[in-house]
């Protein structure tokens, strides 16, 4: 018997199918033992059609090293929802919708949970810890955002927080979804926002869009059945560590964005970011321990560490 390895499991998000496969064979030879996509797992928003979702899925599946990747769980962004910065009032939701159960289904061994949307949650044991894996729906209940009046206005290049407290990110059924989700005994549990939730200082996508909304997460999340947590997200094109005390609470994100869209020219540094920003395509990876979460590691095309992150 060897020593007991950790358990590596795989994140990323934003791979557009008509670019470089390229990063597919780093991961696949990463050894992992689970992937987890984050949304943009292919791009299919422009001049939206069901045919051309069905090609950008095909196209991908054909690179996506799927017996290598181990348990997998996905959720969606917006280009693989089907509208750029798309929210519920897309009206061909029910139609991506139908193809991401289509693609993932069968891969995540499981079929569409809930009628609507793609949220979804699966409980893995891993190196003896029970680790609870919750995929948030960002995109088919998301109410409207409010739009910047000078776009690329440095942290309000797209969008300023909307205080209309009836815009949902959830929606309710999910909501209710959710407090039931974090009720459930478990050691760790990871969460899975496309967007992110708790960067702050920037004017895309963000759960900040929604102020209320990104304080009824936490406070749900600190009501938790007591485990440790890590927000994992995606949609930024840029890899990094977020932190924020919220109440008693320290909350950690790390977001993994860039299969082969990293923005290489960004200047980005957030407020609250812990270290320097990953603007190379990049997947990034998990490791967990006995122990508990261990630390994240993020890597370029051919495999290689471009940088790594220790959980305390
Ligand atoms: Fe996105």
């Amino acid at each position: 018997m060897g020593v007991s390895a950790d358990t590596r499991i795989g994140f990323g998000s934003c791979f557009n199918q008509e670019k470089s496969a390229e990063i597919w064979k780093a991961i696949g030879g990463s050894d992992l033992n689970g992937f987890l996509f984050l949304g943009d797992n292919i791009y299919a928003s422009r001049n939206f059609s069901r045919a051309k979702l069905e090609t950008a899925y095909s196209k991908a599946s054909e690179v996506i090293p799927w017996d290598r990747l181990g348990p997998i769980q996905a959720t969606w962004d917006d280009h693989d929802f089907g509208r750029n910065d798309g929210g519920a009032d897309f009206s061909e939701r029910l139609v991506s919708q139908r193809l991401f159960w289509q693609f993932f289904g069968p891969h995540m061994g499981v079929s569409q949970p809930a009628s609507e949307g793609v949220y979804n949650s699966a409980i893995r044991e891993i190196e003896g810890n029970q680790v609870q894996i919750i995929a948030l729906d960002t995109r088919s209940f998301r109410g409207r955002l409010k739009p910047t009046l000078i776009r690329n206005t440095p942290g309000a290049e797209r969008y300023v927080p909307n205080s209309d407290e009836s815009q949902s990110m959830l929606g309710e059924t999910q909501w209710a979804w959710l407090e039931d989700q974090v009720a459930v005994p478990a050691d760790i549990r990871i969460i899975m926002s496309s967007i992110q939730v708790i960067a702050e200082g920037h004017g895309w996508e963000r759960w900040g869009n929604l102020p209320h909304e990104r304080d009824r997460l936490l406070e749900l999340l600190k009501q938790r059945e007591s485990s440790d947590l890590l927000l994992l997200s995606g949609d930024r094109h840029l890899g990094g560590v977020y932190q924020i005390e919220h109440g008693n609470e320290r909350f950690i994100e790390v977001t993994s964005s860039g299969l082969n869209m990293a923005w290489s020219q960004s200047t980005e540094y957030l407020p609250n970011q812990v270290g320097t920003p990953i603007r190379e395509n990049h997947y990034a990876v998990l490791v967990i321990s006995q122990s508990g979460l261990e630390r994240v590691t993020w890597h370029g095309d051919d495999g290689s560490q471009l940088s790594s992150f220790r959980f305390d």
